[in-house]
């Protein structure tokens, strides 16, 4: 599922950048580039919803 239509931003890779510990809000804007020129600005205002889906994926990660 896309979570951001924009920049055409899976659900998976959210929950890929939590596996890499990206999991903070200003992370998560920084690494998708959520305030770039041109965006509508949708995510960075709902970034709980990436917030949530990269805790899921740190959640899930293996520690090895
Ligand atoms: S849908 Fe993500 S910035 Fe527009």
């Amino acid at each position: 599922m896309y979570m951001c239509l924009c920049k055409g931003i899976t659900e998976s890779e959210v929950r890929a950048a939590g596996r890499a510990g990206i999991v903070m809000a200003n992370q998560l804007k920084t690494k998708f580039d959520l305030k770039c020129h041109g965006c509508c600005g949708r995510c960075a205002k709902n970034i709980h919803e990436f917030v949530e889906v990269a805790a899921q994926g740190a959640a899930t990660s293996c520690p090895r």
